[in-house]
């Protein structure tokens, strides 16, 4: 038997968790500066009007989605399709040029809050570091051990971090950035420093925020963390939304285009 709840006033809802981040025909477009012999050489009218010769790269292309409360989406395309744009665009750090973002709280980028300072030690920065994501003095000095644990800077927490490899520098990102609650997490690449046992760490925290009701994006290139830390995947193609839903059936899809 088939029970329909049409008209019946108790329509299931398509989805009854709270929307988190709605994001409505949105468009991006960068202007370059054309420089170059040939805008030169067409353009003899003088300096003035040369300057201001430029192109439009139109990056996004009316994306509209919507990202609910414990969400975690993995975000795929090929490279230049347009990912990072978008998600700057969510965080707000670049404008759209028509359509809207719409954010229950302001999303945290990996990377753009955890600002180090490359001549100060380790030490210093997981404390400064800490302060500048909010956590109280005493917060920080609670969870410093973790900090440097999740990281695995420990042997050189005293040295200063221009010492420290770019994979280095990243983990102490990563475990600085997440150390305390996101509603809103975007991670833009993170993952692919470092080695399997930071990955499958790095991994677990993203997990551990979405099960904490936090909404996380993960663009990625590897489809083994995007399939063992998403419950959906965003497909991206030249600035347009090519696939939303499963990860196995998006994942796949993009396979066969490659
Ligand atoms: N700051 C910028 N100024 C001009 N063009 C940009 C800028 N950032 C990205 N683009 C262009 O926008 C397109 C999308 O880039 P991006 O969002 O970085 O893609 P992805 O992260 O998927 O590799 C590309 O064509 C890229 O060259
Ligand atoms: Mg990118």
């Amino acid at each position: 038997m088939v029970v329909s709840t049409e008209g019946t006033g108790k329509r299931a809802r398509p989805d009854s968790r709270l929307p988190v981040v709605i994001v409505d025909d949105l468009h991006v477009e960068y202007k370059v500066y054309a420089t170059g012999k040939r805008a030169t050489e067409a353009d003899r009218g003088g300096l003035l009007r040369r300057a201001k010769r430029t192109r439009t790269v139109h990056a996004l292309k009316g994306v509209s989605f919507t990202a609910y409360e414990n969400d975690s989406i993995g975000v795929i395309g090929s490279n230049g399709s347009g990912k990072s744009t978008l998600m700057r665009a969510i965080t707000g750090l670049t404008p759209s040029s028509s359509g809207a973002v719409y954010a229950v709280s302001r999303p945290s980028m990996l990377g753009v809050g955890a600002a180090l300072i490359k001549t100060l030690s380790g030490q210093r920065n997981v404390i400064l570091g800490g302060l500048a994501m909010g956590l109280s003095k005493r917060e920080v000095e609670e969870r410093y051990d973790e900090i440097v644990d999740f990281a695995g800077i420990r042997p050189f927490i005293d040295l200063p971090m221009r010492t420290y490899s770019s994979g280095m520098t990243a983990r102490l990102k990563f475990a600085i950035a997440t150390v305390r609650k996101h509603e809103i997490l975007i991670v833009d690449e993170a993952l692919a420093v470092g080695d399997r046992k930071f990955r499958k760490r790095s991994e677990q925290r993203i997990r551990e925020i979405r099960d904490n009701a936090g909404t996380v994006f993960l663009v990625s290139h590897s489809m083994q963390s995007i399939r063992d830390t998403c419950n959906r995947v965003i497909w991206i193609e030249k600035g347009e939304l090519m696939m939303d839903g499963d990860p196995d059936e998006v994942i796949s899809a993009y396979e066969a285009t490659r």
